[in-house]
């Protein structure tokens, strides 16, 4: 495994390196433009129109509609969503080729975390603090997707997100804008790599643009209102990130922002996206998110919204026809010109040429078959997904469990439920092909233990019927797994919560166990931080696995009977109440910081400020020290670097892995800063006793920050800096820029 895991790593590892020259080459193609406006004069206003077009195919059999083959066949339609496997993909393109001009069609899909081989949800992944595992899932999803005749998918998601009541948190890389860019910049290495016109790439798309993961509380499709400057602090980086590693397409986002929608801001669309950051690819809507305007009471009618969106800097319409039924009218009209419409007809073909599509429209039908699902890919998910667990709790080492455990019970509905362990958005992947926990567990113990299984309740857990059946189980085994959290459709899009404990009565379940006297540890598997205070409180340990995908239950197994020694860290804190939210580590500071003797602070009168688990945290079997902290300077030029440097040791009984942060506080600024930031981090695997030094560089990019004016400074001043395990420890030191 681990060799495989290697080979892939070095690929990807040297392919980067290639990254940048290659890209530029094919962005440079020679006559490309020049091809682009020669087709542009040819086409008909309708043609155009049906470029800008993307329709929704038939999800379950990924066929095209019959209607979409007409429409392709007279040019009226570029691109659909959800029509996929390469035999059907052709099919639609041959009609796109019997068209008058032949221009490509472009298949879209949803490859959120694997097409067929399902990695664990991206919050689970970024807890492996290891951008190489989420470039190497993305190209392998990649490669899946390719072979099934996907072009394009629809990711990554590199929402900021603050609020767990909000669903869609399972999708992004969690609350932290520089653990995002990493990961945003990383997915996009991965799906797109140094040429996306190769058969095993496919173009990727960073959404939602913009804001998207700040609705108003947590609730999805909601508003959101943030400050240009905190846009350009906290939000915006991982979408530059994924800019500058070459993604060529972004998405629309449902929310108004500051009084506008998205899907027709000229600020965000234009001004931003290509005037500030050159982007020459092209932004399509979200589903419907042109109709929406309508709703949001920004568009008068269709034709206006249409107008709106076009006029600001939307390029393709998804699902709803508001541009393409209204063009020749506004065109008419003259509330849209035809340069506008041009525009946007050629950075859609400028990434179709990109894609290779002119040369190559069709997909090699003999790849899928081999392609799929293949061995070293699912060996890849088992491996990232057992480095995506994070060891909340462990009393008196209870994991790992003994593997010559004699009897042992597996207790809760998800521990076997093969559709839940795929998480909330699984691509093509078929819940058949899951291993889940229980399937993992006896994957690993073979015949020597007795397995008794007892769900309890099912997820929702309303009914406690089973319960004395699961008790039963559990007072006749030596060690009971409880698995519990959330089912895969409790997060994800439209699935917010008020409540983010764990669900119906299964904390009654679990303090049935305990009371049994039994040893027990916890399982959890859930889409976005929970409030499981008691949980934390008494249960002996807690292994937090969010949806780990296809090769799951075998990753769990590895990791609870200590075949993996556990290595996540959390991406979100993890609240004590739902009333903290918005809880997160990095937020600025206040003019009355916490003050436990003074009660005109900042704080609350029923809770205390500190999240149940911080950002950064969690634990391993072995035990890691840092210690002496060094820096390069005690003072550098605001364009200077330095370095800081501190050992780490294994000082337990076995190796592991540690993820050593770096953070930093810019002490006082022209905008208030916050009281602590990620600014690097690097996975540090030691044998026990070992103990070696990590030396990250602090440059200007991760000293300065967007002033009020939003033009990005590194501020003289006094700044703090910390090396540790989480964001609630570490060794401090400080240095001045002057
Ligand atoms: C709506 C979602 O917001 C978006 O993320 C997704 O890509 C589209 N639907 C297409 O499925």
């Amino acid at each position: 495994m681990r060799q495989i895991f290697s080979r892939i790593v070095s690929f990807i590892l040297l392919t980067s390196l290639l990254t940048t020259t290659l890209v530029a080459q094919r962005r440079n193609q020679p006559n490309v433009e020049a091809k682009i406006n020669a087709l542009i004069a040819r086409m008909t206003l309708a043609e155009k129109l049906g470029q800008l077009q993307q329709l929704d195919g038939d999800f379950p059999t990924g066929a095209g509609r019959p209607e979409h083959f007409e429409m392709v066949k007279k040019g009226l339609l570029g691109s659909t969503l959800n029509v996929r496997g390469a035999k059907n993909v052709n099919e639609l393109q041959r009609a796109a080729m019997q068209s008058r001009l032949k221009i490509p069609h472009l298949f879209a899909f949803d490859v959120i975390h694997g097409y067929r081989t399902i990695f664990p949800v991206p919050l689970g992944e970024a807890a492996s603090f290891d951008p190489k595992a989420a470039e190497m899932s993305s190209y392998i999803a990649a490669k899946e997707s390719r072979a099934a005749g996907v072009a394009w998918t629809f990711a990554p998601m590199v929402d900021i997100a603050r609020d767990p009541r909000w669903g869609r948190i399972v999708e992004g890389a969690g609350e932290d804008t520089y653990l995002g860019a990493q990961f945003a910049a990383a997915r996009v290495r991965g799906f797109q790599g140094p040429d996306y016109s190769r058969p095993d790439r496919v173009l990727a798309c960073a959404k939602h643009w913009v804001a998207y993961g700040a609705a108003q509380a947590g609730r999805d499709y909601n508003t959101t209102d943030i400050s240009e400057n905190t846009l350009y602090n906290v939000y915006f980086p991982p979408f530059k990130a994924a800019k500058d590693a070459g993604v060529d397409t972004f998405m629309s986002s449902f929310n108004s922002l500051n009084g506008i929608p998205a899907t027709a801001d000229r600020w965000t669309l234009t001004d931003v996206l290509r005037n500030q950051w050159k982007f020459d690819g092209f932004v399509v809507s979200d589903y419907t998110s042109v109709m929406e305007l309508v709703n949001h009471g920004y568009a008068r009618d269709e034709a206006d919204a249409a107008q709106l969106a076009l006029n600001a800097g939307l390029d393709m319409e998804m699902v709803s026809r508001f541009m393409n039924q209204n063009g020749e009218k506004l065109v008419k009209e003259k509330k849209l010109s035809m340069a506008t419409i041009d525009e946007a007809v050629r950075r859609i073909l400028r990434i179709k040429f990109r894609l290779g599509l002119f040369d190559n429209p069709y997909t090699d039908e003999s790849l899928e078959a081999k392609t799929l699902l293949a061995p070293e890919h699912r060996k890849a998910a088992r491996e990232i997904a057992a480095e995506s667990f994070v060891l909340l709790k462990n009393d008196n080492q209870t994991l790992p469990v003994r593997k010559n455990v004699k009897e042992l019970a597996v207790v809760g509905a998800l521990a076997d439920s093969k559709e839940d362990i795929l998480g909330s958005w699984n691509g093509d992947g078929k819940a058949a092909d899951a291993v889940t926990v229980l399937e993992g567990i006896k994957n690993k113990l073979g015949p020597n233990t007795k397995i008794r299984y007892a769900p309890g309740c099912d997820a929702k857990c309303e009914d406690t019927s089973g319960f004395d059946k699961a008790l039963d189980a559990v007072r006749d085994s030596d060690f009971t797994i409880l698995v519990l959290g959330e089912s895969a459709g409790m997060s994800g899009e439209a699935s917010s919560r008020s409540d983010i404990d764990l669900p119906g009565r299964q904390l009654e379940l679990v303090r049935a166990v305990a009371k049994t006297g039994k040893p027990y540890a916890v399982v959890l598997m859930n889409g976005r931080p929970l409030t499981i205070n008691w949980l934390a409180e008494n249960s002996p340990a807690i292994l937090e696995t969010w949806f780990a995908g296809t090769e799951g239950g075998n990753a769990v197994a590895d990791v609870l009977f200590g075949d993996v020694n556990p290595s996540g860290k959390l991406p979100v804190t993890f609240p004590r109440s739902v009333g903290q939210i918005p809880l997160f580590y990095n937020q600025p500071s206040t003019g009355r910081p916490f003050d436990a003797n003074n009660k005109y602070t900042s704080k609350y009168l029923d809770v205390p400020n500190t999240p149940l688990y911080p950002f950064g945290y969690g634990l391993s079997y072995t035990k890691f020290q840092i210690s002496n902290l060094r820096l390069s300077a005690k003072q550098i030029a605001p364009n200077g670097s330095l370095t800081v440097t501190a050992d780490v040791e294994n000082t337990g009984a076995r190796e592991g892995t540690e993820v050593v942060q770096l953070y930093i506080r810019d002490l006082v600024g022209s905008i208030v800063r916050p009281v602590k930031e990620l600014k690097g981090f690097e996975r540090v695997t030691l044998k026990a006793g070992e103990k070696r030094a990590v030396t990250f560089t602090l440059k200007p990019e991760q000293l300065g920050f967007y002033n009020a004016q939003n033009k990005f400074v590194v501020e003289p001043g006094d700044f703090r800096v910390w090396v540790g395990q989480s964001s609630a420890d570490g060794l401090e030191g400080s240095f001045t820029v002057k």
